[in-house]
């Protein structure tokens, strides 16, 4: 059964689903108390926004997809789903990936998606090497790490593969910085791989790029419209603005601009924001995001830039009700 646009409520409907499991409940308390600049920005655009807590979801298939939030369907009224999709715990991964896929097997739309195919490219940073260092982009080399008792052959494959430490060991999918470590000696990553192994992420090994920070580039519609600069503070090696990083406007050089166009053109992505690790003149590919990338530390007139392009890009998104892919 298809939603009618007599179903639709006068504001466009967007279902936030994020996952507070993610977070030491003190931290989530925080983050409650300070409120959500992103929420008020869509509230303030017209649509009527709902947050609602992965944990809350039963995803179901009965007769027609459903997602059963209590007694109720959450895709009974046509809406946008902005499904906050990274974590640090398999299980409820695998629980994240049953909720986009009900939501794409539906008529609503699942603005989180955004490229070809949101469960590889949405999250996977191997998977997004891949193709951008198909298209031309520098990639740094990189060692995906094998399961279980078979993890330590990936020290043999970075003896061989990569130049001598450090090194930086992250996880294939997460965000904010988590789990991103720097190991300096091969010994120092076999212990890093000993004790991550277990808990079931899937793990990359680069060499650590001293001196770097991370650019993000944000493209609407073809065009980048607007850069942040990440560095880390002071001794610390992370750039991440919520892991104490430095932000600031940037200029993105044309080489960088023209490859991020060329990656949202690649993944017919309207709304694409692409990071790149700069140190020096060298740059290389980190990763791609899409609505759910940061953009509330850019300075004052890029913000709003952004936050408008989100707002157009959302709206276009939820008009195009393009049906269960
Ligand atoms: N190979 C590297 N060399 C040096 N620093 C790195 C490297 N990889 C990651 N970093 C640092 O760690 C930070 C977090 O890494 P990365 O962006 O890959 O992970 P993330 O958790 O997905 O972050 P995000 O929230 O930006 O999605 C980067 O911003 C950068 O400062
Ligand atoms: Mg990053």
């Amino acid at each position: 059964m298809k939603n009618t646009a007599a179903d639709s409520p006068a504001r466009p409907r967007i279902v936030w689903i994020t996952t507070p499991d993610n977070y030491d409940p003190e931290v989530q308390k925080q983050l409650k108390r300070g409120g959500s600049e992103r929420l008020d920005m869509l509230t303030a655009a017209g649509f009527d926004v709902r947050v609602v807590h992965s944990c809350d979801v039963v995803p179901v298939w009965n007769g027609r997809p459903r997602l059963l939030h209590g007694d109720e369907d959450l895709l009974a009224r046509f809406a946008g789903f902005l499904v906050t999709s990274w974590t640090w715990d398999p299980a409820i991964e695998r629980h994240i990936e049953a909720i986009t896929r009900t939501v794409r097997a539906s008529d609503c739309v699942l603005l989180t998606d955004g490229t070809l195919d949101p469960e590889v490219f949405g999250l996977d940073k191997l998977a997004m090497y891949h193709h951008a260092a198909a298209l031309g982009a520098p990639v740094l080399p990189t060692v995906s790490v094998p399961f279980g008792r078979y993890a330590r052959r990936a020290l043999d494959a970075v003896r061989t593969q990569l130049p001598p430490g450090p090194y930086v060991l992250k996880p294939r999918s997460m965000a904010m910085g988590y789990g991103v470590l720097k190991a300096d000696t091969v010994q120092h990553l076999g212990a890093s791989i000993d004790l991550l192994t277990p808990g079931g992420l899937g793990c990359l090994v680069q060499p650590y790029v001293p001196d770097s920070g991370d650019v993000r580039v944000y493209v609407h519609e073809g065009k980048v419209i607007a850069a942040l600069l990440r560095e880390p503070a002071g001794r610390a090696y992370l750039a991440n603005a919520s892991q104490g990083g430095n932000v600031s406007g940037y200029e993105a050089p044309a080489e960088i601009a023209d490859l991020s166009e060329r990656l949202a053109r690649s993944l017919h992505s309207d709304y694409l924001c692409v990071d790149w690790l700069i140190s020096g003149e060298s740059f290389s590919f980190n990763e791609w995001m899409t609505v759910s990338a940061a953009y509330e530390d850019l300075p004052p007139s890029a913000r709003k830039t952004v936050a408008e392009a989100l707002v157009q890009y959302i709206s276009h998104r939820m008009d195009e009700r393009p049906g269960p892919r």
